[in-house]
């Protein structure tokens, strides 16, 4: 059993922040008290393992990216990162929890998927981690096997109204597992496209010739996001089921999520830092010497990057203060460029759909608190604390009290952070979607249940570190 005290630093929660001292006990908070208490007559500093000085830093809890995809296969090929790597990479950047999407395939049994990827990231990770399950076909067999998932440990699924003939399900598959949702409780998950239709203004725009990465945005319009999320809506509420509409990057959806929760609706709505920086015009039109007008590649993901001058980016800032929105996941799905993106030189449909991000998702999203867009409480509360209660991981994880997990972040805000490549990210791709940005704040100690990993510029972790988490249902379901 080791002990340490984090002490000096300003510790902020969801709800407020205040100067205190942190007391970890093995993997546990034990105690979070007022800066320089004593216990049982002795000065706490000298009779701990060891003392983390946060004097002029705030101490967070760990950040939780509720949506990961690593080793996925997906677009002919694999997520590029691993549970290794992209658990080091997390940790790295302040994450210390991710919920991953075990996939299920048409045809295949559902507890078999589960299994595999309990095989996948068991004595792989660097931190702790959840399953979420994607039913990529909806029959009779996995709806009953859906049952099953909560004893598990996996209290959320997530299906597909994009990608026809991969994940997709119509609205009868969509209905039907809805009503096992709200039978069991279990979170709805939706991606919310209208996958037929895009698939017909793809093909269009290919037999055009207009073949490059940037079409990828034009093919997957807003309007097909705003049709799926109001279907999406219509039919869990009359399943009566509970729905949270993953990587949402079009304000018409907002809107919709928006005037669902007015209406009393259990509708909760995710975004990801790249709908918030990053553009159609800028990222997805982008050309380089290197890649030509392919270099858009690089940022193609599901749902699309929008259009800077629809002004989508700032629309998805507010959402997020007013909390039309309520949380902040990466969908981190990296590919490489070289064999991978690559598969659809020539033909944007071909290039495998997703982005890599869970390094940077605590430092870009401090970023708004910087801009005057977020609270740092807000920060801390999309980050973790709403993830923790939205996937029924709260109390253990999501916040600094006694009893909790000691899952901690100590971080500068008057430090410095450059990312990209260049800089030396971890995650495993051979380029980076956040190339060149320079962000106030930087990730100085991460905490995994009660242990060192990040250190300053060192990695003292190790594969198998993080452990499965049994997750109940949502706090946020009454
Ligand atoms: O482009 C994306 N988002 N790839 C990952 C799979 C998904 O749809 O979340
Ligand atoms: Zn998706
Ligand atoms: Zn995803
Ligand atoms: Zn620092």
């Amino acid at each position: 059993m080791t002990t340490t005290l984090i002490t000096g630093g300003t510790v902020v929660s969801a709800t407020g922040r205040s100067e205190a001292d942190v007391l970890v006990d093995d993997e546990r908070i034990v105690a979070v008290l007022e800066p320089g208490s004593q216990l049982l007559g002795s000065d706490l500093k000298s009779s701990v393992d060891t003392v983390i000085d946060a004097t002029g830093k705030f101490v967070i809890p760990g950040g939780i990216d509720a949506h990961t995809h690593m080793e996925m296969p997906f677009g002919g090929t694999e997520a590029s990162d691993t549970f290794e790597t992209g658990t080091r990479a997390a940790a790295w950047g302040g994450t210390t929890s991710i919920i991953d999407f075990v996939v299920q395939r048409q045809g295949e049994r559902v507890q078999d998927s589960l299994a595999e990827w309990h095989e996948r990231a068991g004595g792989n990770c660097a931190v702790d981690y959840g399953f979420h399950q994607i039913i990529g076909g909806v029959d009779d067999d996995s709806l009953a096997a859906m049952r099953g998932l909560l004893d598990e440990g996996v209290s959320s699924f997530k299906l597909f109204m994009a990608y026809p003939g991969v994940f997709y399900s119509d609205d009868a598959q969509v209905l039907r597992a809805m009503q096992v949702s709200a039978d069991t409780g279990l979170m709805t998950m939706m991606h919310a496209e209208n996958g037929p239709a895009i698939d017909v203004l793809a093909e269009q725009l290919v037999a055009q010739g207009k073949t490059d990465p940037y079409y990828h945005g034009i093919a997957r319009a807003w309007q097909m996001e705003e049709e799926a999320t109001h279907r999406a809506i219509m039919l869990a509420d009359v399943a009566g089921a509970p729905l949270y509409v993953v990587h949402v990057s079009a304000k018409q959806a907002v809107a919709q999520i928006a005037t669902a929760r007015d209406g009393g609706k259990n509708v909760f709505g995710e975004t990801c830092p790249q709908y918030l920086y990053l553009s159609l015009e800028d990222q997805l039109g982008a050309r380089s010497d290197e890649w030509g007008t392919f270099e858009g590649a690089k940022w193609v993901c599901s749902t699309p990057l929008r259009s800077h001058a629809e002004g989508h980016q700032d629309h998805m800032w507010q959402a997020l203060r007013t909390n039309d929105l309520q949380m902040v996941s990466t969908d981190h799905c990296p590919f490489c460029m070289k064999d991978q993106k690559e598969l659809g030189r020539g033909d944007f449909r071909a290039i495998p759909n997703g982005m890599g991000s869970i390094e940077h998702r605590m430092n870009l999203m401090y970023q708004g608190v910087v801009a005057g867009h977020l609270t740092l409480e807000r920060w801390v509360e999309l980050t973790s604390t709403t993830p923790a209660r939205m996937f029924g991981l709260y109390g253990r994880k999501g916040v600094i009290q006694p009893g909790a997990d000691a899952d901690i972040v100590v971080y500068d805000p008057n430090g410095h952070t450059s990312i990209g490549i260049d800089a030396t990210h971890h995650m495993n791709m051979d380029y980076s979607a956040w190339e060149g940005f320079e962000v106030d704040g930087h990730v100085d100690t991460v905490i995994s249940r009660g242990r060192v990993i990040v250190d300053g510029g060192e990695y003292r972790g190790r594969p198998g570190d993080g452990r499965f988490v049994k997750r109940g249902l949502s706090q946020y379901l009454v």
